[in-house]
């Protein structure tokens, strides 16, 4: 199972590189090395997630990934082409849901559109399809302080999937939910990305998250960040709430857990 799926994933094309990821910032105070020579690949409908403790870069990683952020060495390809700007194939979820208070649900997930000129007529029926897909039907003229906080980034995931990204970037989407909502919207996340078949690059500081999420994961050493380890994670899918206690699953957590200790050991003592 694991190596079919192995050759699998090797016969995919890379969408995304990460080559040489390296970003200073110039403070006041210093300067912050926030990522130091991260490089990976993202293979078409991968789903990619950056696991990493607090401040070891991976916002900034994926700012850089979104086009939003300069790196200040090393670059991003996607498709093989430099990023330097925020790019239309490209669609970021943020931890916030960041929804405007004044504008219902339906004028918020609008919004992308208005910024483009598109009148939002012509994706209606995307719109329509998303906000039943994620249990929104309905709630469309909602303002976001009527709506719960699972609600809300539901919502924003449903305006970046109206654009109909190739690449979903998501940075710690679900870190202010509950743990109950937290486990829904990461079925939820599950069975768009099988659906879709889109890339995804998903950061998270959780590691069980990220061995739910993951086909691999790409660990970062504390700060400045550095690629630690990839482990490729081969459970069967779609995989269930269930499977996070089976041993497999606990094991692999267990692995992991002791590398980022390990890792952590070591870029302490460096
Ligand atoms: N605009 C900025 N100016 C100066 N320093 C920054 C800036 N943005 C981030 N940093 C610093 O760079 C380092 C990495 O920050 P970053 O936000 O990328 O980490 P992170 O892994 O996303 O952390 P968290 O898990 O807490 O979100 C931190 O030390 C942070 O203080
Ligand atoms: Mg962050």
């Amino acid at each position: 199972m694991g190596s079919s799926l192995a050759m699998q994933a090797a016969r995919q094309a890379v969408k995304l590189r990460v080559e040489d990821a390296t970003k200073h910032y110039h403070t006041r105070t210093g300067v912050v090395h926030a990522l130091e020579g991260v490089s990976f690949d993202v293979r078409e409908g991968e789903l990619v997630c950056v696991l990493g403790p607090s401040g070891c870069g991976k916002s900034t990683l994926l700012w850089a990934m979104s086009g939003l952020h300069q790196l200040t060495r090393g670059r991003i390809l996607l498709d093989g082409e430099a990023i330097t700007r925020p790019h239309p194939a490209i669609a970021m979820i943020f931890q916030d849901a960041n929804l405007l208070p004044w504008r219902n649900l339906l004028r918020n997930i609008n919004l992308p559109f208005e910024i483009k000129g598109i009148p939002p007529a012509a994706r209606r029926d995307r719109v329509n399809a998303l906000l039943k897909r994620v249990g929104l039907a309905g709630f469309e003229t909602k303002y976001p302080r009527e709506l719960s906080g699972g609600m809300q980034q539901r919502a924003s995931i449903v305006r970046s999937l109206a654009v109909d990204p190739e690449v979903l970037l998501m940075d710690e989407p679900f870190g202010a939910l509950d743990a109950f909502t937290r486990d829904e919207m990461n079925l939820l996340i599950q069975e768009i990305w099988m659906e879709s078949g889109k890339t995804v690059v998903f950061i998270t500081h959780n590691i069980a998250e990220a061995i739910f999420l993951a086909d691999r994961i790409v660990v970062l050493s504390p700060r400045p960040g550095r690629l630690a380890r990839i482990f490729e994670i081969d459970l069967p899918r779609p995989r269930t709430l269930e499977l996070t206690t089976q041993p497999h699953f606990i094991e692999t957590l267990v692995a992991i857990k002791a590398s980022i200790d390990h890792g952590g050991a070591r870029a302490a003592s460096d």
